[in-house]
């Protein structure tokens, strides 16, 4: 018999069926079991009567075994209907059963929200995890997120692409991930920060309007809003200026908001603007929280923060980018750059999203000039060999035509944090690290063999910590 969903089951009072799925809580009640079996859309309660031939296998199933059902659909006694799930006023009445597999017992109960389980356990058996309704909602609800964005660009004239994973170190603002080579002995590919060069490039290639959701890399300490891997939504448009950037990231995120939370509210539109310097001196920080009330877990105050400056002094009195290298100076400030004056007033061409007092997404017009680009590189006191080796293909890209571009991306686990209304971005991601950078359930970063070492070209001398004393 065909297996069908449990939410499907209501329907089929009086029918037979065959469902399949994890038996959630076993019950007796005189001589008659009760499963909750579930499955992915829901759970439905199942009687077992003793004169069928399979209640002494039935009687040694626990919870967590996984198995099939077949039986009629009936409507529940009155006193029985269940209001609070979506299968509560039917049970299956049971005449076969299969058995898949059994089950130990688990480490930990699935059946709440699990934010009380110590967060090592709920990561190294992440799989268990994930079988709570909370979690596999959070992934349903980012598959419509992601599946809404995508349709958003493509009716938007936008072409996916996707861009490299090995790629060379650049700066972006955190340490890269580095991937040896085995070819190129002593040589390394960096696991990409951000798309940021390739999108740019793709607009010198006469794209226009490209967009992808790529895994970034950044080697940082991770903290509760921040993971080593996680997916931006990344978008980039040719002869565009700031304005037409920030008008399509608004009209996305309205038009995401209504289709896929409705019940939500976003407290201001248009987004409120502020400066850098208007947000530093009236909330002390450039992802102010603007919610008038921050009890309500629906209200969204999203907001843009503009006019960065452009530089800021680095610990050892050089300057370094505030952003994003790659950004234009707003246009009055070229001359100022090209020239290397009033270096700490020049504004860049930069605009942040913030969401709820979290940074949701950044971007910026970008320097098409080559010239423009060189400059920026010089006031951070890069040598023109420098700039050559770690840039070289940018500027030669842009002595080939460059159009004007801008675009964006957004750190689309801080968006869906806010928008489930979550503590922290591990829970709107299937597999997350620990806060040390771990992955518990695969148990790495590990050692590497021997044999491997030695055909990467690679020889491990551990630093040992320098003595306290
Ligand atoms: P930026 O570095 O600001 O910009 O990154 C864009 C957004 O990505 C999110 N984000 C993160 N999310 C989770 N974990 C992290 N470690 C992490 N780091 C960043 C943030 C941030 O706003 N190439 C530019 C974008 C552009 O200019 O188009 C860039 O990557 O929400």
């Amino acid at each position: 018999m065909e297996r069908i969903f449990i939410k499907e089951t209501p329907d089929k009072i009086g029918e037979k069926v065959r469902v399949c799925g994890w038996v959630q809580t076993v019950r007796t009640h005189g001589k008659i079991m009760f499963f909750d079996l579930r499955d992915k859309t829901g759970i439905i309660q199942v009687v077992i009567i003793p004169n069928k031939d399979f209640f002494a296998k039935a009687k040694e199933i626990r919870s967590e075994w996984v198995v099939a059902l077949e039986g009629t659909i009936n409507q529940r006694p009155q006193n029985m209907v269940n209001d609070k799930i979506e299968t509560g006023k039917i049970e299956m009445l049971a005449e076969g059963l299969e058995v898949f597999s059994s089950a130990k017992t688990l480490p930990f109960p699935i059946d709440g929200d699990g934010y009380e389980i110590s967060e090592d356990n709920r990561l190294k058996y992440r799989y268990l995890d994930l079988r709570r309704t909370r979690l596999q909602k959070n992934l349903v609800m980012r598959h419509k997120v992601f599946n809404f964005i995508r349709n958003f660009f493509t009716n938007e004239g936008f072409v996916e692409v996707e861009t490299p994973i090995l790629t060379r170190s650049t700066p972006e603002g955190a340490r890269d991930f580095l991937v040896p080579s085995r070819l190129q002995a002593g040589n390394f590919y960096a696991l990409p920060q951000s798309p940021q060069q390739f999108k740019q490039l793709l607009m010198v290639a006469g794209l226009e309007r490209y967009f992808q959701l790529p895994i970034c890399f950044r080697d940082e300490d991770t903290r509760g809003n921040r993971q080593p891997e996680f997916t931006q939504l990344d978008f980039e448009m040719s002869f565009v200026e700031r304005e037409d950037v920030m008008a399509i990231n608004e009209k996305l995120l309205v038009a995401l908001v209504k289709a896929v939370y409705p019940k939500k509210i976003i407290q201001e539109i248009p987004f409120p603007r502020l400066t850098y310097a208007e947000a530093m001196g009236k909330y002390q920080s450039d992802k102010p929280d603007l919610r008038k009330d921050k009890n309500n877990p629906d209200l969204l105050a999203f907001c843009w923060v503009i006019d960065f400056p452009f530089f800021e002094k680095t610990e050892e009195g050089g300057w370094t980018f505030t952003h994003n290298p790659f950004s234009a100076p707003a246009p009055e400030f070229r001359d100022d750059l090209l020239e290397k004056r009033n270096i700490p007033n020049i504004i860049a061409a930069q605009y942040d999203i913030a969401l709820n007092g979290f940074e949701v997404g950044g971007g910026s017009i970008r320097n098409h000039q080559a010239d423009a680009l060189e400059a920026v590189f010089e006031i951070m006191g890069f040598s023109k060999q420098r700039i050559q080796e770690n840039f070289g293909h940018m500027l030669e890209a842009f002595k080939y035509g460059a159009p004007p571009h801008g675009g964006t991306a957004w750190g689309m686990e801080r968006l869906m944090m806010i928008l489930e209304n979550e503590p922290n971005i591990r829970e709107v991601m299937a597999f997350p690290k620990t806060g040390d950078g771990r992955d518990l359930m695969l148990d790495c970063p590990a050692v590497i063999e021997e044999a491997r070492l030695k055909e990467l070209h690679i020889k491990i001398e551990v630093l040992k910590e320098p003595d306290k004393n």
